[in-house]
């Protein structure tokens, strides 16, 4: 793993698989155009590498020019490109080989074609060492691509992140787990309030408790909330679909957030799939689930401790307290056994002083 700015990034590619994906531009160009005296017009900066490697494979009479514009900010392309210097000299007439080093959305291609026709050249094909085929936004033919990839971000071999990465001979992925992302268990009278709490603090995590999300939308007659009520007046069951909603409305409004608790969600096998989903959308993923454990015995005496304070109904009824215990283990054993296979589930001692108890959990989540 290597640090470049505020960001890690893991190794993608070995800079033999980069060679490859050269070679075999190389050798197709090198068909297409032996005859031509093609320009190799290469876009900066990225391309520098890509550019030096495939022309150095070309063996035919060709010429080289370069062509600078600028549309991306840190991880996300702006979507202006402006240029910033242009190719030189005249391309009128010529056919141009474009040198880049990755399209993504396209708009730098498709910047780069609208110069092209206006310098009137003779053809113009496109060569990109890679391509992101989920992240395309237009329809022009890229003639050439070494590789494809997924919609990531990546540096190495001249790509860079914000400057930086570019000297680097292998290529790196930005680490998808940049946040700390905590399912939490624990049942009723397991002090999971008290600890979400405290570990929120201590991570400057965001505590998203399904409860209260429900709760929010609801009053305040959000559209995601009518659309719940909906449901519950009749009757049914809130579908995941709409719930999930929520969470994502929820986790978007905290794109600074350097992760999130989640409290109450997921239920079910199901839930915990549509998690790992919105979570992958942001290239991110549950990083554990930690579940508080406290021996229902200890919790049975705990609760009716409390019931005889409280007042609280539920609290006074010994078999309406096993009652949750029994509904809780049977809805939970799913999901522990969903995140123990992905080796991502932590049981926590529940039992001792609340410090105690944030020492055991805030060792686990150090680990992850
Ligand atoms: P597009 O205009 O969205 O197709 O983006 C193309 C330009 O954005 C490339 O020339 C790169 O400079 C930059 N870019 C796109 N994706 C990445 C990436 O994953 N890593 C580094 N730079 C990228
Ligand atoms: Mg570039």
């Amino acid at each position: 793993m290597i640090t470049l700015g505020d960001k890690q990034f893991e190794k993608y590619l070995s800079a033999t698989d980069v060679q490859h994906a050269v070679n075999g531009v190389a050798v197709r160009i090198g068909d297409d155009f032996k005859d031509k005296n093609p320009v190799f017009l290469v876009v900066l900066n990225g391309a520098f590498f890509f550019a030096a490697d495939l022309i150095k494979r070309f063996t035919y009479p060709c010429e080289l020019s370069f062509i600078k514009v600028a549309s991306y900010e840190g991880l996300h392309s702006s979507g202006d490109i402006s240029t910033v210097m242009g190719a030189e000299p005249s391309l009128k007439g010529r056919h141009v080989i474009v040198v880049e080093d990755i399209v993504d959305s396209g708009n730098t291609i498709e910047a780069i074609i609208e110069i092209l026709n206006q310098e009137q050249v003779a053809s113009y094909a496109i060569a990109s060492l890679f391509y992101k085929p989920e992240a395309y936004l237009k329809s022009f033919p890229l003639d050439y691509v070494g590789m494809e990839i997924e919609d990531r971000f990546i540096v190495g071999y001249g790509l860079d992140y914000n400057g930086l990465g570019r000297n680097l001979k292998d290529i790196y992925i930005l680490k998808a787990q940049q946040m700390t992302n905590l399912v939490l268990f624990g049942p009723p009278g397991a002090g999971k309030g008290t600890q979400a709490a405290l570990i929120k603090d201590r991570y400057e995590l965001v505590h998203i408790s399904t409860g209260d999300v429900f709760r929010y939308n609801m009053k305040n007659n959000t559209e995601l909330g009518q659309a719940a009520k909906a449901y519950m007046d009749r009757g049914d069951l809130v579908p995941d679909s709409l719930t999930i909603d929520m969470l994502r409305a929820e986790v978007e409004k905290n794109p600074q957030a350097k992760g999130f608790i989640f409290d109450g969600f997921p239920r079910t096998e199901a839930q915990a799939a549509a998690l790992d989903e919105l979570l992958e959308s942001m290239n991110s993923s549950v990083s554990g689930c930690v579940a508080l454990e406290v021996d229902t015995e200890i919790l049975v005496e705990r609760l009716l401790e409390r019931g005889k304070t409280s007042g609280r109904a539920d609290d006074q009824d010994e078999s309406k307290i096993r009652n949750r215990f029994d509904e809780y283990n049977e809805k939970t054993a799913v999901l522990k056994d969903y995140y123990r296979k992905q080796d991502k589930f932590h049981a926590v001692d529940g039992v001792g002083s609340i410090d105690e108890i944030t020492a055991r959990l805030t060792a686990v989540i150090d680990q992850l």
